[in-house]
């Protein structure tokens, strides 16, 4: 079975960078290198959607120039990218800075009736606040069924989170897609994010048909 939506934690561009005696903004742009190229497998494999966690809230603590590093790649990807892939974003990208608000707003809008895979990229975004909002939603609604909580999550929309892939070497999911996580197979990587290549994406879907998903029954 394929997987229907998987979602990557991309850690490890920073280490990267540093062993190569590059600066850790480096790690990101060779991350997003790496990124596209294990979208082309995915892609290949009828993967409908693939979630990545690019920033997140509790990333707001790191050095100006490191968000920035991150911000600035994420800004010239928008600018540049006129493939297939239907882009969408998950966050609170509110508190951004208006240049990249701008970018993400175009590119949502270029690609909108796109029919590939989609990718959704999570930016400044975390799990538990994602949450308390599809809560409050669904209170102010007075809805208290599952699927009116579901409306509320950023990720609504998109198919059952089937897998979540953690590289480098980390084995926690750091507050993304808490709820969504619920039955997914989790594969962790010590693979430093950048070193990722079509082969290693391959191994994953190998795994990923190793597991015997039995959603608790
Ligand atoms: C964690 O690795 C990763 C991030 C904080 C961001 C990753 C972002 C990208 C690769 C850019 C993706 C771009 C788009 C358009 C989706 P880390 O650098 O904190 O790793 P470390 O543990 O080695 O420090």
């Amino acid at each position: 079975m394929t997987p229907r939506h998987i979602a990557f934690i991309m850690d490890g561009n920073g280490r990267w960078a540093e062993n190569k005696g590059l600066a850790r903004a480096e790690g990101y742009k060779y991350g997003l290198a790496a990124l596209l190229e294990v979208l082309k497998v995915c892609a290949l494999k009828h993967v409908e959607a693939v979630t990545v966690f690019a920033f997140s809230t509790e990333n707001n603590g790191r050095p100006f120039a490191e968000k920035e590093a991150i911000f600035e790649v994420v800004k010239t990807f928008n600018e540049n990218y006129f493939g297939e892939y239907k882009i969408r974003y998950m966050g609170d990208i509110d508190f951004l800075d208006d240049g990249l608000i701008a970018s993400i707003e175009k590119i949502e809008e270029r690609t909108e009736n796109n029919d590939g895979l989609t990718l959704n990229i999570a930016l400044n975004y975390g799990a538990k606040d994602d949450i308390i909002r599809a809560a409050k939603l669904a209170y102010d609604h007075g809805e208290f069924t599952p699927e009116a909580f579901e409306r509320g999550l950023s990720s609504y929309g998109l198919p059952p989170l089937d897998l979540i892939v953690r590289t480098g070497g980390e084995k926690r999911l750091s507050n993304f897609m808490l709820y969504e996580a619920a039955y997914s197979e989790l594969i962790f990587l010590d693979t430093l994010w950048p070193d990722m290549k079509s082969e290693d994406a391959e191994k994953i879907f190998e795994e990923f048909n190793r597991r015997v998903r039995k959603f608790g029954k």
